[in-house]
């Protein structure tokens, strides 16, 4: 039997690329698979917060994840910070990881720049909790986005080393699973409107480059239509995207919305002018994004419903951490769990 988790930080408004590479696919996950989806607010405190908002934007996410089609009584959607089974096994797991593996990590040396040495050293260990956030529960499968992908294999790597050093010693060589990630199909990498080389994020300053969930109609057109594109026209096959990072980019957010493929959208618009183009993908947009959007504010409008949802799905998702962590520590060994 699998298990799915994943979570988002409650940092920013969410964009395009966090909606085709995350909340898309969890609302189709939800159907054939037990999923929990959290709204990591306690890796939000590795960066600095405007204070008093953290609370809010955690809300804010939960409608996000309904907004965008998670069933309430198909999946769990809650705050990690209820969960206190996050917390104790990240510590275990920082002291399984390794120093060179977590160096290794690219978003680290983003998001701390030049100045490492004022980064938080939560950000170093950012890691550890989000492997502890997976394996808390078990999970098998993780949905993300490609930017991801590298943070699921050290959690993958700590899992193994859990196992190996904590596991066969104790007769259970598989204690943990490694967690599978499902970064495929459309989306997976969507990227900036304004540079087709770098992604859609919600730290640039630039708001041209990305669409906001909550964007209007007329925004969103508008900044489709300013997209970057390069000189030539709409070409007819897959392979002519190659070396064309922005118009292979509003082809790959056109296919995701529309359910379909790069080929058939090429096929269909081969030869087109960017313009015709680029009103035919901002109505594509505007149209999947409307219920999104109509629906996100329907939720927020109701936040005490909000968080009964939120409420009911931490008490489900504590009553699966618990167990496993009683076998953590008994597995570990620590005083008084035997
Ligand atoms: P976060 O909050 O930055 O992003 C949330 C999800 O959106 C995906 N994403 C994108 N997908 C496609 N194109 C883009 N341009 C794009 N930008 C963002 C991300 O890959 C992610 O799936 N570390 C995670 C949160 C996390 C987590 C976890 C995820 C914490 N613990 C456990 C999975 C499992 C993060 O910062 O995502």
């Amino acid at each position: 039997p699998d298990r799915v988790f994943s979570g988002v930080q409650p940092t920013g408004s969410l964009h395009l690329g966090n909606y085709l590479g995350a909340l898309k696919k969890f609302a189709a996950l939800q159907h054939e698979h037990e999923c929990l989806f959290c709204i990591v607010d306690l890796h939000a405190l590795t960066m600095p917060q405007e204070h008093g908002k953290l609370a809010g934007q955690t809300r804010h996410i939960a409608a996000a994840f309904l907004a965008a089609g998670v069933q309430p009584d198909k999946a769990l959607v809650y705050a990690q910070s209820a969960i206190p089974a996050h917390t104790e096994l990240a510590w275990y797991f920082n002291c399984v990881a390794r120093m060179g593996w977590v160096q290794r990590m690219t978003q680290f040396k983003d998001k701390s720049g030049k100045n490492a040495e004022a980064a938080s050293v939560g950000l170093f260990t950012y890691p550890a909790l989000m492997a502890a956030d997976i394996l808390a529960y078990k999970a098998t499968h993780v949905p993300v986005g490609d930017d991801q992908k590298q943070h699921l294999e050290l959690a993958r790597d700590i899992a193994a080393k859990f196992n190996h050093d904590f596991g066969e010693p104790a007769g259970e060589p598989n204690f943990f699973p490694l967690p599978e990630p499902l970064i495929d199909g459309p989306g997976a990498r969507v990227m900036s409107l304004r540079d087709g080389t770098k992604k859609m994020s919600k730290s640039d300053p630039s708001d041209a480059s990305r669409i906001n969930l909550t964007d209007d109609p007329d925004t969103i057109a508008k900044k489709i239509r300013k997209a970057k594109t390069d000189t030539g026209s709409v070409p007819g096959s897959v392979e002519e995207l190659a070396g064309r990072p922005e118009i292979a980019n509003l082809v790959g957010i056109y296919s995701a919305l529309s359910d379909t493929t790069d080929a058939e959208v090429l096929a269909q618009h081969a030869g087109s002018q960017f313009g015709p183009f680029k009103n035919a993908l901002a109505d594509v947009t505007v149209e999947a994004m409307r219920p999104v959007s109509d629906l996100m504010r329907r939720y927020l409008a109701d936040p005490d419903e909000l968080d009964r949802i939120m409420s009911r799905s931490a008490d489900a998702a504590r009553a699966i951490s618990e167990p496993v962590m009683v076998d953590v520590r008994r597995i570990i060994g620590i005083h008084g769990s035997a």
